[in-house]
């Protein structure tokens, strides 16, 4: 991709991955806890299957269709009646086959909400103590990996290359061998890979780590993961000489080789540039102006997780509005809470936990000209409101305690076509590695910080806040989730190594950039 001086990208037609990864002619499978559709009851019966619409499904879709494949997953309900007939109707539109893994209502309770959801959503983000580490969750994690194999198992042959995705799957490759699967297998873990003296923590430490020394390629979102991946690894199985020193190196173990590498995702820059830029986008940003007139907005988009610091990022919105009195009815905070996972314990309590913050923020400022400090929404949004917060919003404030990645982070900076918002981030999310240069940096825990980081971005003279902001988008446009794609599937064949690029890397170092 060629940039000018003004680094604008210079037109040329992306938007479709060409890789051949994985192998030369086989085709590609991919398997994930969730098939990517929305399905919902018909009023007299039946199903709706819309096809899901993440980055993901966008990036993965064009290379099926090119190359032929299969998405295997569950489609989210335990209830089956006229599912897999729904599928069915809907493959001619994807121009790829979706195969559903059945979950009974038992395992949906132990392996996805239990196992998943309670010991590895939580340890890998470094919250140990929110963990319930139930030997039941463990049994049933097991059998739900191996009834995935088995369909996996069912559908492919050796040619072609099966790339298995996230936390759920774990045991899916050790699985497969068990069964005399020869294809070449990929996993891609799109959460962060703890530290040694947290993944020690795990019951199942072991079995887990020689499950996954069973994948051909593992990749990880970013150096860090990489990093913690290969300690545990040296200090528990004892491997591991490296081969490699940039974006993808191999390890050395008694009896093989496997490869690693850190891949960040991304996502469809140009989707998100584009569509911010219509003429429905600018209507909604309008809207969301208007009704905030001569206020700077402050925007928070998250899942309703407790990884991704909502309740520290209030407080800091609170110290600011006690500490400068200035700002109050210049700022509004708008956060949206999209509802996921309900029905989890510690998802219920922290709903609980936030409404009870912003009504106590709330009650204390609100001011009789009728300004309201915090403005909280607890719903999913359409691409048009998504996309007008990110036009509208001045200041975009992403502190999760620990992310993956965060593609909110990436799809502000694609739509925030003016390129006039700062963007607040966190240490630790992923995607700090990637956009440190142009963020403002800061640490979730830090409530000061945090509250002087947005009077900082409040009072960023233009020049400033509009060189950073083209910073950001040139990383994001540099390296979209096609490039992703490519990268993985190259990487799963590549000869020689030595021709993927370094990958940013962000070691905390004193305080954050603000
Ligand atoms: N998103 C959504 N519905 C909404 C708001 C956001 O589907 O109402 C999308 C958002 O566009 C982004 C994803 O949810 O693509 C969130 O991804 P992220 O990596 O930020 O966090 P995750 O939820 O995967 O932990
Ligand atoms: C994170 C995980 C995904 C998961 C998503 C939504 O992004 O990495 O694997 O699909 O959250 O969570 P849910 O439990 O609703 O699938």
């Amino acid at each position: 991709m060629a940039e000018s001086d003004e680094g604008r990208v210079e037109e040329e037609d992306r938007g479709s991955s060409t890789s051949g990864g994985g192998t030369s002619q086989g085709r590609l499978v991919v398997v994930s806890n969730r098939l990517p559709i929305v399905l919902t009851r018909k009023s007299g019966g039946g199903w709706n299957v819309e096809p899901g619409s993440g980055g993901l499904v966008t990036a993965m879709a064009p290379v099926l269709r090119n190359r032929g494949g299969l998405w295997i997953g569950w489609p989210g309900t335990t209830e089956w009646d006229g599912v897999e007939d729904a599928l069915r109707k809907l493959d001619p539109s994807t121009g790829y086959s979706l195969i559903p893994v059945r979950l009974t209502r038992e395992e949906e309770e132990k392996y996805y909400r239990g196992f998943a959801n309670e010991v590895v959503w939580p340890l890998f983000h470094d919250l140990q103590s929110h963990c319930n580490f139930d030997p039941a969750y463990w049994d049933t994690y097991q059998n739900v990996n191996r009834k995935f194999a088995e369909v996996v198992a069912q559908h492919t042959g050796p040619q072609d290359f099966v790339w298995i995705h996230d936390y759920h799957l774990l045991l899916a490759a050790t699985e497969l061998r068990a069964m005399g699967v020869k294809s070449k297998l990929g996993y891609f873990l799109h959460i962060p890979f703890p530290p040694l003296d947290i993944f020690v923590k795990m019951p199942w430490r072991l079995e887990l780590l020689l499950a996954l020394l069973q994948y051909d390629i593992i990749g990880f979102q970013t150096m860090r993961d990489r990093r913690n991946f290969l300690q545990c690894l040296r200090a528990l199985v004892g491997a591991a000489d490296l081969c490699g020193r940039g974006q993808v190196c191999d390890i050395e173990l008694e009896h093989d080789k496997l490869r690693l590498g850190a891949f960040p995702i991304s996502i469809d820059y140009k989707w998100f540039a584009s569509r911010a830029g219509s003429k429905e986008v600018a209507e909604s940003a309008w809207h969301v102006h208007e009704n905030l007139p001569d206020r700077k907005i402050v925007l928070g988009i998250d899942r309703m997780d407790y990884t991704k610091g909502i309740p520290y990022r209030l407080e800091a919105f609170r110290h600011l509005l006690r500490t400068n009195p200035e700002l109050r009815n210049k700022l509004t905070l708008v956060q949206v809470v999209v509802p996921s996972r309900r029905g989890i314990p510690e998802y219920d309590a922290l709903k609980t936990h936030i409404e009870r913050l912003v009504g106590e923020i709330n009650g204390e400022f609100t001011s009789q000209s009728g300004w309201v400090p915090i403005h909280y929404s607890y719903r999913s949004l359409d691409h048009y409101e998504l996309l007008g917060y990110y036009r509208a919003c001045e200041i975009a404030l992403i502190t999760p305690i620990k992310d993956g990645m965060n593609l909110v982070a990436k799809e502000y900076c694609a739509s925030n076509i003016e390129e006039n918002g700062v963007l607040i981030l966190s240490e630790f999310a992923g995607a700090a590695a990637e956009l440190q240069k142009g963020a403002l940096l800061v640490n979730p825990y830090d409530v000061v910080r945090m509250s002087e980081a947005i009077s900082r971005a409040y009072h960023m003279k233009p020049d400033e806040r509009h060189a950073r902001m083209r910073r950001l988008r040139r990383s994001v446009r540099k390296r979209d989730i096609f490039w992703w794609v490519d990268s993985f599937l190259e990487a799963a064949i590549a000869k020689n190594l030595d021709s993927f690029p370094v990958i940013a890397d962000y070691v905390p170092d004193g305080a954050p950039d603000i």
